[in-house]
């Protein structure tokens, strides 16, 4: 009802910061980048919100001085294979990602030493010395048809993500598909006992599922059967969410993935209800920046996230190899 004193403060508290972020970009000519899993308030201030292969499009198209990049390290680490000359800052050092983390380049040499013919495809949340040993990067939003781009009797290396992997090996039907046991604890901690509840108790509502999230696992064979298609159960990158939001007729969603995204989809689609599949859902690594870390970091231009160039080239080849595909 009413709104407190203390909420309306707030929101001019954020108002004003928001408006000396913006301020200060444009005298610096900067452009903000944020990925759908930051927290309201950032998306708010941003230039571009999207997914990971959208804001990497944005960070090779711009012509800002510096990226201020709000999402985690290997993301801001992308945009500076793509951008050596230009400044790529990320508000937090500490912004990781469990994912990324689940591989280092000990374990992909000794795995490539197994299989020494076979096409290493790294899904794009990896450091930048792992893409530097990969073939092809991939994303949530483009993985399957980097993988159906590569000749049939090609082995294929596929990692980190377990569960992105099963799912492009399941719906390519490919046997000789390695993939490579890591996950992000967000998406895998969701247990497909909470799809069905969810499912059950809002039954009209169409399910939209991220590729990274175990609780996919079951539903796979479904998936498969209509090539993804089913009118409700869609399996999209958290761009692929939000275009299939607008576009679907249906006026309810079950969303199965991190929280952060509800800010857009809502936002973007007023006359539409979205339940998430778990309030939990959050990524800790996402949510460490803050309006005031943003604020500091374009007034301190801080911190400033470099990839040695050796290892720039080798990483930009396999970037390139996956944005050539389309
Ligand atoms: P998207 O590319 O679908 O935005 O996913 C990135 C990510 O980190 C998912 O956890
Ligand atoms: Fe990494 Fe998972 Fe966070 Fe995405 S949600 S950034 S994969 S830890």
């Amino acid at each position: 009802m009413s709104r407190t004193i203390a909420t309306m403060k707030n929101d001019s508290y954020v108002r004003d910061l928001s408006h000396e972020i913006k301020e200060m970009a444009k005298k610096k000519n900067a452009v903000i980048l944020a990925h759908n899993y930051q927290i309201a308030e950032i998306q708010d201030v941003a230039d571009f919100v999207g997914d990971s292969l959208g804001l990497s499009q944005q960070a090779a198209k711009t012509d800002a001085d510096t990226i201020v990049f709000c999402g985690v390290h290997f993301m801001a680490e992308t945009a500076a294979i793509l951008c050596p000359e230009k400044r790529v800052l990320i508000p937090d050092l500490e912004a990781g990602c469990s994912l990324a983390a689940s591989i280092d380049l000990d374990q992909l040499k000794a795995w490539k030493t197994e299989h020494p013919d076979a096409v290493v495809v790294s899904y794009v949340n990896t450091t930048a010395a792992i893409k530097a040993e990969t073939d092809y990067c991939c994303t949530s939003g483009n993985a399957l048809k980097v993988v159906q781009s590569i000749p049939e009797d090609k082995e294929i290396l596929f990692l980190p993500d377990q569960f992105l992997g099963s799912w492009c090996q399941k719906m390519t039907g490919r046997r000789n598909i390695h993939i490579w046991m890591g996950e992000c604890h967000v998406h895998a901690s969701v247990h497909p006992r909470k799809i069905d509840e969810m499912t059950q108790e809002h039954p009209k509502a169409e399910l939209l599922i991220h590729p990274e999230c175990g609780c996919l696992t079951p539903y796979l064979d479904r998936v498969c059967r209509t090539q993804g298609n089913t009118d409700s159960l869609k399996v999209a990158s958290t761009e692929g969410m939000i275009r299939r939001a607008s576009e679907s007729d249906a006026k309810e969603f079950v969303v199965a993935t991190e929280i952060g995204i509800l800010h857009r989809l809502k936002k973007e689609n007023p006359d539409k209800t979205f339940y998430p599949i778990d309030n939990e859902m959050s990524c800790q690594f996402m949510k460490m920046i803050t309006l005031e870390k943003l604020h500091q970091s374009l007034q301190k231009d801080v911190f400033q996230v470099t990839v040695p160039e050796d290892i720039r080239v080798r990483a930009l080849t396999s970037i390139e190899r996956m944005i050539n595909i389309f």
